[in-house]
């Protein structure tokens, strides 16, 4: 396999952090941090920012996405957005399946799937979040979840469409505790999602598929991390939302 088929993607995931004044700013702190960078630059922000940061993002190598979407098109769904009402305003890429929706808003792996169906037919890159609970890894079955959750997602996905989905693995147990994955741990299971590619697509797709690492990333330990043969980015969380720390993953990244 050929790491140097794949780009590095870095983006953030702001959370529920950041209101649109907030976002424009700290987008525009961003700008001039990362404008020469040698990888792939997302913020996913809020859907109340996705104006505000689209707009400080203009001209710029800053890409934005949301951190979800609904399935269906319109209807009867409240507090939802859908997959067609971010790309009608413009928005490039979409989180889905973040553990935080599947441990907190009850998305299951099916919801999931749904998700990515919805945002792949209107347009939208996809940023597909798996990853393990603690309980999960003590019970030696962390490539069972991630490789279920991964399948099940990608049901009915082309090798085409495939070209519109970067896989995120981020243990849970890793997000937002300061405990990060080993460089070794992360490796591993990046490579045995690009394997579980390999089963379903074939070898090209797999040499060619984004596998990023998501959990407690920061500027201290990105360079270990993205240097992993099968680490072809990061999903960051807490990092993203200062500038000089997401800018130091973005250089990192950018070696
Ligand atoms: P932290 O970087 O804050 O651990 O969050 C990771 C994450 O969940 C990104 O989606």
């Amino acid at each position: 396999m050929d790491k140097s088929l794949r780009k590095v993607v870095i983006a953030g995931n702001w959370k529920m952090n950041k209101t649109p004044d907030e976002a424009t700013a700290l987008i525009n702190e961003i700008k001039p941090l990362v404008a020469d960078a040698n990888c792939d630059v997302v913020a996913c922000v809020p859907y109340i920012d996705l104006f505000a940061a689209m707009e400080a993002a203009k001209g710029s190598n800053i890409k934005i996405g949301a951190e979800n979407c609904h399935w269906a098109e319109s209807g009867a769904f409240t507090g939802e957005v859908s997959a067609n009402m971010l790309k009608t305003i413009g928005v490039e890429y979409v989180v889905i399946g973040h553990s935080e929706r599947r441990q907190f808003f009850g998305e299951t792996d099916v919801t999931v799937q749904k998700r990515v169906r919805a945002a792949l037919d209107n347009g939208l890159k996809v940023i597909l979040c798996v990853g393990e609970l603690l309980e999960e890894r003590e019970q030696n079955v962390t490539m069972e979840i991630v490789r279920m959750q991964t399948k099940i997602a990608l049901l009915g996905v082309s090798e085409a469409e495939l070209e519109n989905i970067i896989i995120a693995y981020e243990p849970v147990w890793a997000i937002g505790t300061g405990k990060t994955a080993t460089a070794a741990q992360a490796n591993e299971v990046n490579c045995a999602i690009r394997a579980l590619i390999g089963e379903l697509y074939g070898k090209a797709a797999a040499d060619k598929i984004v596998v990023q690492y998501g959990g407690s990333m920061n500027a201290g330990n990105a360079d270990e991390l993205l240097a992993q043969y099968d680490v072809d980015g990061g999903l960051i969380g807490g990092a993203s939302l200062k500038a000089p720390d997401f800018a130091a993953i973005v250089k990192a990244a950018s070696k």
